[in-house]
């Protein structure tokens, strides 16, 4: 498939001199979007550059230390967000409520959604838990065309675990299914991620309703990031 998007999430790694090196053989691409910590997004501002935050406050401004706003990311030049990641969900107690105001404050501000869902546990029923994701986060938005869901197994994600490209490619029919019937939109942006690497990339691309790839480990190796991008784009 043509306009694959690639999106490297860094989480919290590297230090001022190693976001240096990898700034300095990094491959700027119009499909990739380089999601760095926080405090390194102005690094890697150029004219060409696509630009995403790990997350985003639900609210616009005001006392909430430590916190970033989508609006103070959009008036930098961050264009997308990742919400809803498992880490946040977990660690920082994001519920499907709040996951759903940061969607909402992101579109509001013109930046676009990478929607983080996924089970715990693939065992049977799993379904019900993506469906509900997708419904709570989603309430009240209406421009899906700036949305892209990542089917992020919460089992595959930093183990070297992934799930085969038939059961990949049936989720994603299910996510894509799912936006249909309960908003009416049709073809949802849907991206894979979970370990995802330059050894497994080539046989992740042979799934065929696939819109792209959500990187974390990986992304932090500037040759594994271009062997991955020379297979998807
Ligand atoms: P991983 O992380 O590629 O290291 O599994 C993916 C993610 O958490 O977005």
């Amino acid at each position: 498939m043509e306009n694959k998007m690639i999106f490297l999430n860094h989480k919290m790694n590297l230090n001022a001199k190693e976001i240096k090196d990898y700034l300095n053989s990094f491959p700027y691409h119009n499909n990739v979007v380089i999601c760095p910590s926080t405090i390194y997004i102005p690094y890697f501002l150029r004219k060409d550059s696509k630009i995403g935050i790990q997350n985003i406050a639900a609210d616009n401004s005001g006392s909430f230390t430590g916190e970033v706003s989508a609006m103070q990311a959009k008036s930098l030049g961050v264009s997308y967000a990742i919400i809803g990641h498992s880490e946040r969900r977990a660690n920082y107690l994001e519920t499907d409520d709040i996951v759903n105001q940061k969607v909402l404050k992101a579109l509001e501000n013109h930046i676009n959604v990478v929607l983080c869902i996924g089970e715990e546990k693939r065992k049977a029923g799993f379904e019900k838990i993506i469906k509900n994701q997708i419904k709570k986060a989603l309430i009240n938005v209406s421009n899906f065309e700036h949305i892209y869901i990542a089917y992020e197994p919460v089992w595959a994600i930093g183990t070297g675990l992934t799930p085969t490209n038939e059961q990949i490619k049936k989720t994603v029919s299910l996510i894509k299914e799912t936006v249909k019937k309960e908003f009416e939109f049709v073809n949802i942006k849907v991206l894979y991620g979970g370990s995802v690497n330059d050894n497994n990339i080539e046989a992740l691309n042979q799934i065929d309703n696939l819109d792209g790839y959500l990187i974390g480990g990986a992304s932090l190796d500037i040759e594994k990031v271009k062997k991955i991008i020379k297979v998807v784009l």
